[in-house]
């Protein structure tokens, strides 16, 4: 396990928590697709699913904080755009077979998800 949620990565709203929650396990299986050696199909397969569930939270998440008084919304929006780019990116590569997933890239999103959540996402929750 690469990442596991604690009370600490807490933003105060608990369908937000469990989005993190599957963002986080999804990193995870990552991993293991990538360490069990089932090849690419099997780490394209989460890949794919890590592209649509960062999607749908962002998007979730997003329409939460613009809602309110929110003062860091331009910024938020354009970490999450980034890292869309990123992994859609990445994603890509991985298809067209020009780039492996390496511990590199795991530990990327590894430290991206774990430091978005606990230094930006935190910041909406006396907003929401
Ligand atoms: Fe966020
Ligand atoms: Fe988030």
């Amino acid at each position: 396990m690469l990442i596991r949620w604690s009370e600490q990565m807490s933003v105060g709203d608990e369908e937000l928590d469990s989005q993190h929650k599957i963002l986080i396990q999804l990193v995870n299986d990552l991993n293991d697709a990538m360490r069990s050696g089932h090849g690419r199909e099997a780490v394209g397969k989460v890949l794919t699913e890590l592209v649509k569930y960062t999607e749908i939270h962002f998007a979730h998440e997003e329409k939460r904080f613009l809602a309110g008084d929110y003062p860091h919304k331009d910024k938020h929006l354009l970490k999450h755009r980034l890292l869309l780019e990123r992994v859609r990116e990445l994603q890509a590569q991985h298809e067209a077979g020009t780039r492996f997933i390496s511990m590199e890239v795991l530990t990327f999103l590894q430290d991206w998800l774990t430091e978005h959540i606990m230094k930006t996402d935190k910041t909406y929750s006396p907003y929401i």
